[in-house]
């Protein structure tokens, strides 16, 4: 067998490994076994590639590789869970890199030169550069190292006009005439454009839109690997970037859904601009009632069925192991138990589901919100859980509100609800909830994993 054919049987092998993985990670049970064989499919492809090309000097793979295993192994083991959309944010800026890198490089060694590489170059460091900065910018914002509020100006669009303009003229000159400025010029005026195009898309946008956002980067570092791919003909480039560019775009989609919003909406709106409004209204809503931990054990202790609905400040609190302890204690004494879960719960895709397998709680007792909507009459107690946004009933009765039209769960319906936070802070989307004023409602205010704990401590006797 020759090693051309040897090598795309190889490619193959990882391309169904990617496809498999990919496929298994939709369920929970089967996703850490998914991430496994999609990353064997990787190391597969990197090794065939590596022995095949013979591409620079060993030493230097070598060197590369441990340092890189040094730094993959740290970061991943010391990130937070909360931390991590900028974890894949800064992984999405690497990807655009080393994609703006391949081309560049492609481009500079001037052997291809038939407009259709030329334009694959140009796809490359074009979307590569953008995801770069674009990354850069978004990993910026969610760990506030620049201020997460979408920065709009005058005369955006007219500058976003130039800039775009400015590209397809560098474009075409890339492609067909080769002779307005030396390509060197060429190149490093793209990458300059593509670079400021990238901080222009992403500054616009608030950061409570931040993990939409970075699903589209992550889109785009997979389509600047499938161009990258398609420079050097190399199949399991293109194939890897596709999926990528193809699942980017399907979550981002899932998310824009779950939030009612259009991506357009998304990306142009400068949601959360306006100044936080949260304590006029507070006052104009009326008085909320406080409730001790002591108390609301009482109320838990009699009720026959809770549902447990977490958000983001269940994943600062870390109170995801007391919440379990707490519903095994509350099924003991005879209730039923069930954690309702929004999909845009958290700060990531998938957060609380993260979350509440950590700490072993099983997935036969999550629902989603359009299972327990219908029914939320019949529960006796909703336990909010560090949730703002996904349970603020402006989302179905206010039309003024900026998140009107997001699906909620609709805990307001239940008998009573508890919801548990330090205080009347808003949450990601800024704005107040009128929940907390409702006359079924009571705060239990406090750190989340202190009060969970206490009314553990009280089941306990
Ligand atoms: P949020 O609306 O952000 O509210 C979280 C609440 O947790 C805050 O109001 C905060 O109130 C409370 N909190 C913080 N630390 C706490 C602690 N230690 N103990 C107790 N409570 C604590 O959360 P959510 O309901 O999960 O909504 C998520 C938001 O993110 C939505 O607006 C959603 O659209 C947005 N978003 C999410 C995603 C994904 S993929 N998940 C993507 C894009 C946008 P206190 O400060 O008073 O404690």
């Amino acid at each position: 067998m020759d090693t051309a054919l040897l090598v795309n049987l190889a490619y193959i092998a990882s391309s169904i490994l990617f496809i498999v993985g990919l496929k298994m990670l939709g369920s929970p049970d089967t996703a850490r076994r998914g991430n496994f064989l999609s990353s064997s499919g990787m190391l597969l492809a990197v090794l065939i590639t590596l022995l095949d090309q013979n591409i620079i000097d060993y030493k230097y793979i070598a060197g590369a590789l441990v340092a890189g295993s040094v730094v993959g192994y740290f970061a991943a083991t010391k990130v937070k869970m909360t931390s991590m959309p900028e974890m894949v944010a800064i992984f999405n800026g690497f990807g655009g890199i080393a994609s703006l890198l391949v081309g560049s490089a492609e481009y500079v060694s001037g052997t291809l030169n038939n407009p259709a590489f030329l334009g694959a170059i140009f796809l490359t460091v074009l979307i590569g550069g953008v995801t770069f900065t674009g990354s850069i910018i978004a990993y910026g914002k969610l760990s506030e190292v620049i201020s997460g509020k979408p920065y709009l100006y005058k005369g955006q669009q007219f500058v976003n006009s130039l800039l775009l303009i400015a590209i397809l003229i560098v474009g075409v000159n890339m492609l067909f005439y080769q002779g307005l400025i030396t390509s060197e010029q060429t190149l490093i005026l793209l990458i300059g454009l593509a670079f400021v195009l990238g901080i222009l898309f992403v500054i616009p946008i608030g950061g409570a839109d931040m993990p939409v956002v970075i699903a589209l980067l992550n889109s785009f570092s997979g389509l600047a690997a499938c161009a990258a791919g398609f420079v050097i003909l190399n199949n399991v480039l293109i194939v890897a970037g596709a999926l990528v560019g193809a699942s980017g775009l399907i979550l981002t989609n899932i998310m824009c859904k779950a939030m009612n919003r259009s991506l357009a909406n998304v990306l142009f709106s400068g949601f959360g601009a306006a100044p936080d409004s949260s304590n006029e209204s507070s006052q104009e809503q009326g008085e909320v009632k406080p409730i001790s931990a002591e108390d609301a054990y009482l109320i838990l202790e009699a009720a026959s069925s809770v549902l447990i609905v977490p958000g983001y400040g269940m994943a600062v609190a870390q109170a995801q192991h007391a919440v379990r302890e707490l519903g095994e204690l509350l099924e003991e004494n005879g209730a039923e138990v069930k954690y309702a879960i929004h999909p845009v719960a958290g700060r990531m895709p998938g957060h609380m589901n993260v979350l509440l397998a950590e700490a072993n709680v099983s997935y036969d007792v999550l629902v989603e919100p359009e299972d327990v909507n219908p029914i939320m009459e019949t529960v006796d107690v909703c336990m909010v859980i560090g949730a703002n946004d996904v349970v603020n009933p402006d989302a179905k009765e206010n039309e003024g509100s900026p998140i009107y039209g997001m699906p909620i769960i609709e805990v307001d319906n239940s008998k009573t609800v508890f919801v548990l936070k330090r205080s009347m802070a808003s949450g990601f989307a800024g704005i107040q909830n009128p929940l907390f004023f409702k006359s079924n409602t009571r705060m239990l205010f406090g750190d989340a994993k202190e009060t969970v704990s206490t009314l553990v401590s009280e089941f306990k006797g």
